[in-house]
């Protein structure tokens, strides 16, 4: 397909929970690279004011914005980028629009105060337990979940870490992981879904590197590979 086909045929992304740290610097890259992206939240005002930063910062009306049900009804790939312990009730709350659709999923299930503690739920993986929840009709993919905000939130900025995705469809994970390379970030088939327990396992490895070195920004970047 030519780069202009490309282009044209790109999906509309829903971003739920686009307000946020994540969600937000999510929507502006692809945004920025030429998705049509729709911004899932609970406050309009405050979904408002997040589309009017990105719109600015793109030089162009970019994104908009609806509530979660509205928002991942008109997409045909949907983001979830809140926190854990609103993961699920959000899930529900739209499940009836996922029918047919990709689900990228970005939740640590961080428990605070202890977030450097690896503490994933009963059965393994946050991101698994919605793909069991929303069974085969809903394909759920894990991935970002090592990819910090801050270093997503400038599109010029170069991210030199990887973006581990998991799933049980594989041609679900080949367009999230065209997704990732299409805002700058190398990605990888990091296997079935319940492997996302190891990813969201690492987020709290990588906050307590973090905190040891005094560092912001620590990320894993896989060896080995032919192009790396
Ligand atoms: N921050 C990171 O660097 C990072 C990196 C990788 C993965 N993640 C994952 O991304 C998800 C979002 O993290 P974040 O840091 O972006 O969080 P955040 O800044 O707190 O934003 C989360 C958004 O979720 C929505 N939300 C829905 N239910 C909520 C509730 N009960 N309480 C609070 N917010 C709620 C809010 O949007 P509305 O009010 O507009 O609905 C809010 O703006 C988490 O699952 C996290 O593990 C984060």
């Amino acid at each position: 397909m030519s780069d202009a086909a490309d282009r044209a045929n790109r999906p509309t992304l829903a971003v739920l929970g686009g307000t946020g740290s994540e969600g937000s610097a999510l929507a502006l890259r692809w945004a920025h690279a030429g998705y049509p992206v729709v911004i899932g939240s609970r406050n309009p005002d405050k979904a408002a004011q997040v589309c009017a930063r990105i719109d600015s910062q793109l030089g162009r009306e970019a994104v908009s914005h609806d509530d979660y049900r509205g928002a991942a009804a008109v997409a045909s790939i949907v983001v979830l980028t809140v926190p854990y312990g609103a993961q699920r009730s959000t899930v529900e709350e739209v499940r009836d629009v996922l029918t047919g659709k990709i689900l990228i999923d970005t939740t640590v299930p961080l428990v605070p105060p202890k977030v450097a503690r690896v503490q994933l739920p009963e059965g393994g993986s946050a991101v698994a337990a919605i793909q069991r929840l929303l069974g085969e009709s809903v394909k759920v993919v894990s991935a970002f979940q090592n990819v910090p905000a801050h270093l997503l939130q400038d599109p010029a900025h170069t991210v030199e870490c990887d973006v581990l995705v998991c799933g049980d469809d594989m041609q679900a994970r080949e367009t999230v992981i065209k997704l990732s390379v299409d805002i700058g970030l190398r990605a990888l088939h990091a296997g079935p879904i319940v492997n996302s327990a190891a990813a969201e396992a690492l987020t709290s490895i990588l906050i307590s590197i973090n905190s040891r070195y005094k560092v912001n920004g620590a990320g894993i970047r896989i060896t080995g590979l032919k192009d790396s």
